[in-house]
């Protein structure tokens, strides 16, 4: 039987033989296609389990699922509406496989990995140095700039990474770019063959595959990338926090590594997250042992924001010159403002102060959900970086749960190039500080349900 209950003009229809997961749908359905629209106030919990013939307990739980899920707005005292910006979440019955990273910008608690807390961004402090900057800048700091990007940066880099990730950058080494994306297609471009780590981001694969060059993978163990395995003339490895796995290059793959490199291999070392360490003192970049046989690459997209667009390459000397011509040819510009605001940052420690600043906020909230995560779990890679991973038993199981609890996480299988065991890569910067709680709490609940009998 499919009752229908009338409110202003609209109808919701809904078997009460589905009980409350049946209502629920019928409620999401509505405010999906536009029936209910944002705003729109909603019966009293009272009024509709009179209206349907129902306890008033199960329409409470079905209102608070919504409002948890990001369709419906509750506040005490005042009726319950649709939420103004509402969250359109398939429902796991809708999923043909996993989510895709597409997924998570729809989700009501965004625990997907790679991003920082964006709400942390140092805005008063970007803004001053963008203030000096406009101010003593001169007329001819307005004309197309460097394609390495602006002396005063590569400078102010230079330091940087010398002093915090011991990196040995000499300004006239380091090319300043586009992020990492840009740097690999770049890379791309130049060799024939490059190495990935497997696991690895696919979406790096896949740009630097595209650029031209042939893909290889190469395993990763307990101890990071598997030296004696590597047969490329190009390799990219994560040693300081392996993504996604989390694990450390031992010391005796960092030596194999540099010896790697004097036997004629090429290491782009990818240091995206080489600024929050936790557990010991920073594990410094490999680029050291080896400055003419690797390829240092970091940027900004972890410390202050991916929306800067802003990474660098130090580089062997030796490819300066054909970084810089690909990077031209593709048609890269330098968006010299950006650049020298930054180079301010950098040069009066506010840098510095922001990414110390984190370091603490992100170790806490690693804390928190280490403290929080049920009996059972047992994550991995937790002692850098901003994400960690749990195996799970039903990887495609979990996900539907999170997902019904609109958690976005991201998940382990896609990043292998051969095959490997499934699990979660749950990044815990994203959630601005008052919703990381909440955050942690939906995934805890969701992965009970995951793993109910
Ligand atoms: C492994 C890895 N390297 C580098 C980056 C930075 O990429 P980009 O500089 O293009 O933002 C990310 C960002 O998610 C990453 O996950």
């Amino acid at each position: 039987m499919t009752g229908s209950w009338s409110s202003s003009d609209l109808h919701l229809d809904w078997d009460p033989g589905s009980g409350r997961r049946g209502l629920a749908e019928a409620l999401r359905l509505a405010i999906r296609v536009g029936r209910l629209a944002p705003g729109t106030p909603l019966p009293s919990t009272r009024a509709l389990a009179a209206d349907l013939g129902i306890a008033r307990g199960t329409v409470t739980r079905v209102y608070n699922d919504l409002a948890v899920e990001g369709y419906l707005r509750s506040r005490q005292g005042a009726p319950t509406r649709v939420a103004a910006r509402t969250h359109t979440p398939a429902e796991p019955h809708e999923m043909p496989g996993p989510p895709t990273s597409a997924w998570f910008r729809d989700a009501r608690w965004d625990l997907f990995p790679g991003r920082p807390d964006l709400s942390s961004f140092p805005r008063a402090a970007w803004a001053s140095a963008a203030r000096r900057t406009l101010h003593s800048m001169p007329a001819r700091a307005f004309d197309y700039g460097d394609p390495a990007g602006p002396a005063v940066l590569r400078e102010a880099l230079a330091r940087y990474l010398a002093r915090s990730r011991g990196v040995l950058a000499e300004p006239d080494r380091i090319v300043v770019c586009g992020g990492y994306s840009q740097a690999i297609t770049v890379l791309g471009h130049l060799f024939d063959e490059i190495a990935f780590e497997d696991p690895s981001l696919p979406e790096f694969r896949e740009a630097a595959g595209r650029a031209g060059a042939k893909i290889v993978p190469v395993p990763v163990d307990d101890d990071g990338i598997v030296v004696s395995e590597l047969d490329s003339p190009v390799a990219v490895a994560t040693p300081a926090h392996q993504y996604p796995l989390g694990v450390t290059l031992a010391p005796e793959r960092r030596s194999a590594l540099a010896g790697w490199t004097a036997a004629g291999g090429l290491l782009i070392e990818d240091d995206y997250d080489g600024e929050f360490r936790f557990d010991r003192q920073p594990v410094g970049a490999v680029q050291s042992l080896a400055p003419d046989g690797i390829v240092y690459a970091g940027g900004v997209s972890k410390t202050l924001s991916p929306a800067l667009r802003i990474g660098w390459l130090v580089l062997p000397r030796r490819l300066v010159g054909p970084v810089r011509e690909v990077m031209f040819s593709l048609g890269w510009r330098t968006p010299v403002l950006d650049h020298l605001i930054l180079a301010d940052l950098l040069r009066s420690g506010a840098y510095d102060r922001h990414v110390r600043q984190r370091r603490t906020a992100y170790r806490r909230r690693r804390d928190r959900l280490l403290a929080a995560l049920p009996p059972g779990f047992a994550p991995e890679g937790i002692s850098a970086g901003l994400h960690l991973v749990l195996r799970v038993p039903d990887e495609t199981a979990a996900l539907r749960a999170l997902r019904q609890r609109s958690v976005a996480v991201d998940h382990l299988s896609r990043y292998w190039s051969t095959s490997g065991p499934g699990g979660l890569v749950i990044g815990y910067a994203t959630p601005a500080e008052h919703a990381f709680g909440p955050a942690v709490e939906a995934l805890v609940d969701g992965l009970l349900r995951a793993v109910a009998p």
